[in-house]
């Protein structure tokens, strides 16, 4: 759902000039791009002459009423969400909006937070929602059959684009689970000519130091001991493909000496031959730690590096990109609700909250394990977070501003803990691993 303005279009109609002042600008700043009509007529005007996303309305206007204008935008536009305003106690109008077609409704009076949550909630349900599996590949939410569709993804993508028209080496820095190899298949599966040809990816810590040459160079007959025949190595076998080097952080020194010898020489001698083997293979490489940092340690060799680092890939962890965790959590809940003959399941606005504050340490890995588990388990057809480990349920948010000394901060986590723990003072000790009398102490 791209728009001329890059950005989520709402139209809030309400015939009260100052709601909708305000409403428009708690929404502008948190990054949406806002119209507003005050009557339903110039509502219908807005939109025939501009594409909406969300439509928050009220229901109680003069001449035309929200329910009216609710009916209009369903027989005209599908995909728009709406939310509907209602006063206090009328519980009926909630009801009748719904049935017409609103995706959702807020009682008056509402704070700005719990209408910017209910209109990101709605926004990013909607956009899951339309996700069809069978259109991974052409989807504007996934490219290369990688979902994301975060400005960090984004980046992503157009480094994969370049990636796959040339033979240039590429470096993949990521966290643990953020899609290293996904991305490198894409990468190799992506590419005009070398896609047909084998794509091998190589453990560089599992391969024994000893074994090393032998097993990315290949072996005559008679190299050493148990060379009993001839062997082609993973070089070879990669021939006009891809070798995927993960976790070449791990690689020791001498093995990097010898790597970067191959990679400027463009060939190989297999052990126990002196004769020089061209190749002509394409080479990408990963690594969950930050290579500049072993250079200055002595750990990795910067011609190496250097080498290696032609295109380079940063992919984010999941806890940079909030509007990806949804839109990842529907995709492996369709994914594996097919696999295992259940019905998509819904997620429930706590466990959408549970998604959106964690830390995802194990990033989308975590977060494909977490679904996957959860459709196992559950006998519900919806996702809730009562079936989330603890540590998801107590999450606080990390970005704190630095601005607190660290006992102001030790005194503020005990109240966050406290707090989400819903003032259950025995869970937030173990939590906390403190005893009651700090605790009381802290709390003052
Ligand atoms: N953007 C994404 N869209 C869909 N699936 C994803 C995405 N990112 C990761 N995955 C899935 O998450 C899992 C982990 O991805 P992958 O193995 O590529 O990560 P990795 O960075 O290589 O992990 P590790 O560092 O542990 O080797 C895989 O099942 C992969 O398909
Ligand atoms: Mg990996």
């Amino acid at each position: 759902m791209t728009t001329p303005y890059g950005k989520d279009v709402i139209l809030i109609v309400d015939d009260n000039v100052i709601t909708c002042e305000v409403i428009q600008r708690n929404l502008e700043i948190a990054g949406f791009h806002v119209f507003k009509a005050h009557s339903v007529a110039d509502a219908v005007q807005i939109f025939s002459r501009q594409k909406i996303d969300l439509l928050i309305t009220d229901y109680k206007m003069p001449k035309h009423s929200g329910l009216e204008l609710i009916k209009y935008v369903r027989d005209h536009f599908q995909d728009i969400c709406i939310i509907m305003l209602t006063g206090y106690g009328s519980i009926n109008s909630a009801i009748s909006a719904m049935k017409e077609g609103a995706d959702d409704y807020i009682t008056k009076p509402f704070t700005d937070k719990e209408l910017l949550d209910a209109v990101k909630k709605n926004i990013w349900q909607r956009k899951a929602k339309k996700i069809d599996p069978k259109s991974l590949y052409n989807d504007a939410w996934t490219r290369f059959g990688i979902m994301g569709h975060s400005p960090k993804m984004l980046d992503v993508y157009s480094r994969i684009e370049k990636a796959c028209k040339n033979d240039a080496i590429v470096l993949i820095n990521g966290e643990n689970g953020t899609g290293k190899e996904l991305v490198a298949r894409a990468i190799h599966y992506s590419h005009k000519v070398r896609s047909i040809y084998p794509f091998i990816p190589i453990n560089c810590p599992g391969i024994p130091a000893s074994l090393f040459e032998s097993e990315l160079f290949g072996h005559v007959k008679g190299a050493f001991t148990g060379a009993i025949q001839n062997r082609k190595g993973f070089f070879q076998a990669a021939e006009k493909g891809c070798l995927f080097l993960d976790e070449i952080s791990e690689l020791p020194l001498e093995l990097q000496a010898k790597l970067l010898r191959v990679l400027q020489e463009k060939e190989i001698t297999r052990v126990g031959e002196t004769q020089f083997k061209k190749i002509d293979v394409r080479i990408i490489a990963a690594t969950n730690k930050n290579l500049e940092d072993l250079i200055e340690k002595k750990l990795f060799r910067q011609d190496l590096f250097f080498r290696l680092n032609v295109i380079n890939i940063d992919i984010p962890p999941l806890r940079d990109r909030e509007n990806d965790i949804i839109l990842l959590a529907q995709h492996f809940a369709l994914k594996y609700a097919k696999e295992l003959g259940k019905e998509e399941p819904v997620f429930t606005d706590k466990a959408i909250v549970a998604l959106k504050k964690y830390y995802w340490p194990g990033n989308v890995r975590e977060l494909e394990n977490l679904i996957h588990r959860n459709l196992i388990m559950n006998e519900t057809d919806y996702i809730d977070s009562v079936n989330f480990p603890d540590i998801m349920k107590y999450t606080i948010s990390c970005g704190q501003p630095l601005n607190l000394s660290l006992e102001d901060m030790s005194k503020k986590y005990v109240r966050d803990v406290v707090e989400q723990t819903g003032g259950n003072k025995a869970k937030a000790l173990e939590i906390l691993k403190i005893d009651r009398k700090t605790l009381l102490k802290k709390l003052k």
